[in-house]
């Protein structure tokens, strides 16, 4: 059976009563062909026109861009995303409404678009994007205070002496972590964001308590659908030596067909109706995301995975990370649509036995290290020891290139950027163990290139 289709509709439009109320006539219902509907009875109020009539002049570049996206069709406008509550945390005025009743904010959470989009926000809130992805760089807790200690000690050279928590400080994390993974925002007595907290990348906790930025895959004003469909949507983090998702994807089969055929795909089908025939091969919105065959478009991009390939040891998913039998099962529904189950069955094999091959060398180094660790053969710091160094891009690097080259059929990925250098790093490492043993001291200098194995 196919499933629900949940197309939204404007079914005409009427005009609110004067005042400065905006608020949406909202109400959702099947129409005769089964279609699942939002009907939005309005029209563009007077108050919302000012905003638009003078950010014409001011800002054209918003204005344009908002106008060729379909929410502005749907006389959604300024207005329905910035205006705020008097007594929101967040608010403050333009100089074009300065000493009026009206109240604005710049920052724009996914709370405002759970007003009219509350199943996409919520499946949204429940994914790895959002406060999983904050927490990878702002939770002191986690993985004992390292990842916080990278940013801070570390890369923002506070080791060598620059102050613990200056701007100076905190450049890397600014300009680097928090622009993919989210921020969380403070904002000074005027409600504005300071001290570079804003913008920031897809898990940010914004000042009202509310979470997530939905422009990284819809950018702003015309948040099309289409784009956040094509791979470039996601390439803007998933790429680079740690998880090179858009390179593995650019030299896979699929990626091969989308870029020799995807001019003449068609992008912009209504949701849960865009399917093969439209494209003839998956970008990642496709086996991650969209509705296909049996499947309903999910915002909640952990729900179609098996394996957590992406920490130090590759585990069936479970708990927050998702449910690692129930993603297998639905991906497998993705690809059906365009493979036989003989492939799909051959592919999906491949994947399981890469993960084990590569779980064979992680325990391995976790011996070599308990090990070294028992005999005091580890230096405190991590950073200046060979042995810790490469045991990093073990599983941060090369492990992750080998693990996702193999899921999504990027050869080159799996091998020569992956497993290959896997066993290079891991004999490196049994050399240093086995020196460090015999020896019994630690060597002076880290053997091991800063940057790693590219
Ligand atoms: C569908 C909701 C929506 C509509 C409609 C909308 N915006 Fe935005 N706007 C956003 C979001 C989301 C952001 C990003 C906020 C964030 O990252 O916290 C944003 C950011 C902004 C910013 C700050 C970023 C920058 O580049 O300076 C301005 C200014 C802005 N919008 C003005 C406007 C104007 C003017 C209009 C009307 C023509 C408008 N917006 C319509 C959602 C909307
Ligand atoms: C008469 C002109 C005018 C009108 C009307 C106006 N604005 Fe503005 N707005 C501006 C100008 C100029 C700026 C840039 C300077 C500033 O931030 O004060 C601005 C800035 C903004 C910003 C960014 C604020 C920031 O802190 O970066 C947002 C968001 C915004 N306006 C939304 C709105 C909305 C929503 C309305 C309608 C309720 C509106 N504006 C009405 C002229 C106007
Ligand atoms: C006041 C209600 C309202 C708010 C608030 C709102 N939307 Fe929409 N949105 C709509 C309507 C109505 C449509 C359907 C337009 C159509 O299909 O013609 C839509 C369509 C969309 C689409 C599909 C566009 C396409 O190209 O097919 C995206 C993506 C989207 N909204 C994202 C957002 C995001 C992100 C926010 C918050 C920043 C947001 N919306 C806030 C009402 C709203
Ligand atoms: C270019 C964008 C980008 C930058 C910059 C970036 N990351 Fe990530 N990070 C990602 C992506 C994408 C993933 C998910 C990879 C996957 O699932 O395979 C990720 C995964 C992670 C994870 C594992 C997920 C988890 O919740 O445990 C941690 C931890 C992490 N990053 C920390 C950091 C830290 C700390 C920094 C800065 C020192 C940083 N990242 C910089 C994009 C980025
Ligand atoms: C990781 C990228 C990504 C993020 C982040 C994202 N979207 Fe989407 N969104 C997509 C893709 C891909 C589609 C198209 C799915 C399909 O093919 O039908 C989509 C479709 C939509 C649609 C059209 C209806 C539907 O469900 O298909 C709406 C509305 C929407 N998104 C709203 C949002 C809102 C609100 C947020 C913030 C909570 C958000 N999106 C964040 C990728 C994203
Ligand atoms: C603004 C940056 C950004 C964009 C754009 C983005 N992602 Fe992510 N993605 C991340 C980060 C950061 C993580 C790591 C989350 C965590 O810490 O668990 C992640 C994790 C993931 C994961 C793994 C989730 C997990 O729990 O391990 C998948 C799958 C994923 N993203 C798919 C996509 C797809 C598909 C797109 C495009 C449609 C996309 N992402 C766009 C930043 C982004
Ligand atoms: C043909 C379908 C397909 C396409 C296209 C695809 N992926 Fe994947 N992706 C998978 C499969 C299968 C896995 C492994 C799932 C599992 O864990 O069993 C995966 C894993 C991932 C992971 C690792 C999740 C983790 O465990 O941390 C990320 C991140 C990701 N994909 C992002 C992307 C991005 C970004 C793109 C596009 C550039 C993309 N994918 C294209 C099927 C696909
Ligand atoms: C929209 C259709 C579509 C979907 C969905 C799809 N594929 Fe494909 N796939 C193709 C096409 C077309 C080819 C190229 C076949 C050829 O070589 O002529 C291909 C090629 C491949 C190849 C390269 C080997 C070969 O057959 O030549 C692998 C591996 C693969 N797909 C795995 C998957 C997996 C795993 C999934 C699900 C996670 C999936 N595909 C989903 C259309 C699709």
């Amino acid at each position: 059976m196919k499933k629900k289709f949940s197309k939204i509709q404007i079914a005409g439009f009427v005009l609110l009563a004067g005042g400065l109320s905006v608020s949406v006539a909202q109400a959702e219902g099947v129409n005769l062909l089964g279609t699942k509907e939002i009907v939005v009875k309005r029209a563009i109020t007077e108050d919302a026109s000012k905003c638009i009539e003078c950010h014409a002049k001011k800002t054209p570049g918003i204005v344009e861009g908002w106008k060729e996206g379909k929410m502005a069709h749907a006389a959604v406008t300024c207005y329905d995303c910035h205006v705020v509550d008097k007594s929101s945390p967040m608010a403050s005025q333009c100089e074009g409404i300065r000493g009026s009743k009206t109240f604005i904010s710049p920052m724009v959470s996914s709370k405002t678009c759970s007003r009219c989009h509350p199943e996409e926000v919520e499946q949204f809130l429940k994914s790895g994007h959002a406060d999983l992805s904050r927490a990878a760089i702002y939770d002191k807790n986690k993985a004992g205070g390292k990842l916080v200690a990278l940013q801070i000690e570390h890369e923002g050279g506070a080791f060598m002496g620059v102050k613990e928590g200056s701007a100076t400080n905190l450049a890397s994390r600014r300009s680097g972590c928090q622009m993919c993974h989210g921020s969380e925002v403070e904002v000074g007595p005027d409600n504005k964001p300071i001290n570079s907290s804003w913008p920031a990348g897809v898990g940010t906790l914004y000042p009202d308590g509310s979470v997530g930025t939905c422009t990284v895959c819809h950018t702003r004003h015309g948040f099309h659908v289409a784009e956040a469909r094509k791979p470039e949507a996601c390439a803007s983090c998933h790429l680079g030596p740690d998880h090179p998702d858009i390179e593995i994807y650019i030299e896979s089969k699929h990626g091969q067909i989308f870029l020799t055929q995807g001019e003449e795909w068609k992008w912009d089908s209504a949701p849960d109706t865009w399917e093969p025939g439209d494209y003839t091969a998956p970008t990642c919105a496709v086996c991650h995301m969209s509705g296909i065959g049996e499947l309903t478009t999910t915002h909640n991009i952990n729900e179609r995975l098996k394996w957590d390939l992406v920490h130090k040891r590759s585990e069936l998913r479970s708990g927050v990370r998702g449910d690692g039998e129930k993603g297998d099962a639905l991906m497998r529904k993705v690809c059906i649509n365009c493979h036989g189950k003989t492939h799909t069955e051959m592919t999906m094999k491949t994947l399981d036995d890469a993960v084990a091959l590569y779980n064979e060398y992680w325990d391995r180094a976790v011996i070599m290290k308990k090990e070294l660790a028992e005999k005091g053969l580890l230096k405190q710091d991590a950073w200046r020891d060979g042995f810790q160094e490469l045991m990093y891009f073990l599983w941060h690097h090369t492990g992750r290139r080998a693990r996702q080259g193999a899921a999504m059929n990027g050869p080159d990925y799996a091998h020569w950027h992956g497993f290959f250098q896997v066993f290079q790093v891991f004999k490196d490492m049994q050399d240093i163990h086995e020196w460090r043993t015999k020896n019994n001291k630690i060597e002076e200098l880290s053997t091991v290139m800063s940057t790693g194995p590219v």
